[in-house]
């Protein structure tokens, strides 16, 4: 990719660094600086840029999203010709409807702001419930990435364990899509929230030999699904529950409390700068972009 350059906010650096490494690309960091009103500048340097990939992981969102359209005016305007955003996490994609009477359709909007400052967003596990693609939502080029195979090959070489448990029914196409790539055996649940930190599950029987356990969720954040899926499999006497994550929301202090729990280990991809970080995305979004620039070339 000849004139292409990796750009990076700090919190994502690790991942745009390994990222760039894979494809041969440098790298050039954002610097940022907050004013004492909380306004925020950023500044880049770029020489010869045509094509910038753009690291910013969207937790955090409404103080990174404003961060972010900055930055794409900057590289636009030192002459870089297009701008793709790699948002390993994307932020507001649940409200993709209007829950109650009165809401935004968050979604959208996040969407247009992001359309109107790049030419491409890439993402991973995109939190889609009732629409199956990003390009539905987006109108530049769109894609969310599955960490099914990052995670599979992870579990892969740790210990084997009996179960792979989905907390919702919305996890399963991926819960089967891990548990087919490694030959485990998987349940899926059913979960009610009530609140943004109750939440009620319900898991099918478990197998009676099973004594080993993964939970694996898109998100982590108040840790009540994990919870409250830990509890039941504790309950019915599988003694190792671990749990593999791929958007790590949660604080420091959630980790403690699900440790506390019995819930062990906690692990989650890199998408966020975390804790519990242990697999690494960057060889599935260096992939993605080598092939998506075959493409272009091609085409
Ligand atoms: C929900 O549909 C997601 O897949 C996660 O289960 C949810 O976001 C976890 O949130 P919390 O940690 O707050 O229970």
């Amino acid at each position: 990719m000849p004139g292409a350059t990796v750009y990076f906010f700090e919190e994502t650096s690790q991942l745009a660094n390994a990222t760039a490494s894979l494809l041969g690309l440098p790298v050039a960091p954002v610097v940022q600086h907050r004013f004492p009103d909380g306004e925020s500048l950023v500044r880049v340097e770029s020489e010869g840029v045509d094509r910038a990939l753009l690291f910013c992981s969207l937790d955090r969102p409404n103080e990174k999203l404003v961060e972010v359209l900055l930055a794409a005016d900057a590289i636009r305007r030192q002459g870089v010709q297009e701008v793709t955003l790699v948002a390993p996490y994307l932020a507001y994609m649940r409200q993709d409807r209007i829950f109650h009477p009165g809401e935004p359709l968050s979604q959208r909007v996040i969407a247009g702001l992001l359309d109107s400052a790049f030419d491409e967003v890439l993402t991973v596990e995109a939190h889609l419930h009732r629409i199956r693609s990003l390009k539905e939502v987006f109108a530049c080029r769109a894609d969310s990435l599955s960490a099914a195979e990052p995670i599979a090959s992870w579990l892969e070489q740790r210990e084997t364990s009996d179960l792979l448990v989905g907390p919702d029914s919305e996890s399963e196409p991926w819960i089967r899509s891990i548990a087919e790539r490694i030959g485990m055996r998987w349940i899926v649940g059913e979960k009610v929230r009530s609140a943004d930190r109750q939440v009620a599950v319900e898991l099918p029987p478990t197998p009676a030999d099973v004594r080993s356990a993964w939970i694996v969720d898109d998100i982590a954040s108040s840790g009540a699904t994990l919870e409250a899926a830990a509890g039941i499999l504790v309950n019915r006497g599988v003694s190792n529950v671990g749990a593999v994550i791929v958007h790590a929301l949660f604080s420091d202090e959630t980790l403690s409390r699900l440790s506390r729990a019995g819930i062990e280990p906690i692990v989650s991809t890199d998408s966020i700068r975390h804790a519990s970080n242990a697999i690494s995305l960057a060889p599935l979004i260096a992939d993605q972009i080598t092939n998506r620039s075959r493409i272009l070339e091609a085409s």
